[in-house]
């Protein structure tokens, strides 16, 4: 069975609460179990967190033993050479996700330290971006 690590970070617990026109209006955990149902044979794991070292330690910890990590690092991807140092001393392949288009909004989140050491981003899509990841993981 393949493993995949979601991992979200800072403010994403909030999904569902937080400004509701940008990120919707749907909890995390409703579409993680929509998920897990769509993908049976796909073991997919949920991690998230507002702190960064624990963002590190989960990348270190799958990492190395599992098919593919789909990461949002929430403001982090715009601010942690820590993040994309961890992403590159891993061998699991890291797929950046945004549920917003972030080149659609401020400047200062066109900007990402992580895209660089990624496999792949997909933004824009809503929740569905997660899905689209787990689809560019699985295809490989
Ligand atoms: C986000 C976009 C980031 O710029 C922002 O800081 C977030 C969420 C997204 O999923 O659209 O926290 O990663």
């Amino acid at each position: 069975m393949k493993k995949v690590q979601i991992i979200n970070g800072p403010n994403l617990n909030l999904l569902g609460r937080r400004e509701p026109g940008v990120y919707g209006s749907e909890p995390f955990e409703g579409f993680l179990a929509d998920l897990r149902r769509r993908y049976p044979d796909v073991q997919i794991d949920y991690f998230q967190s507002n702190i960064e070292g624990e963002l590190i330690n989960k990348i270190h910890e799958t990492g190395f033993g599992y098919d593919g990590i789909i990461l949002n690092a929430g403001a982090y991807t715009h601010t942690s050479i820590a993040l994309q140092d961890a992403i590159r001393a891993v061998t699991a392949p890291v797929v950046e996700v945004h549920i917003s288009n972030v080149h659609a909004r401020e400047p200062f989140r066109h900007v990402s330290l992580i895209a660089a050491a990624c496999r792949g981003v997909v933004c824009g899509f809503g929740l569905d971006s997660y899905r689209l990841a787990l689809e560019g993981l699985l295809a490989r």
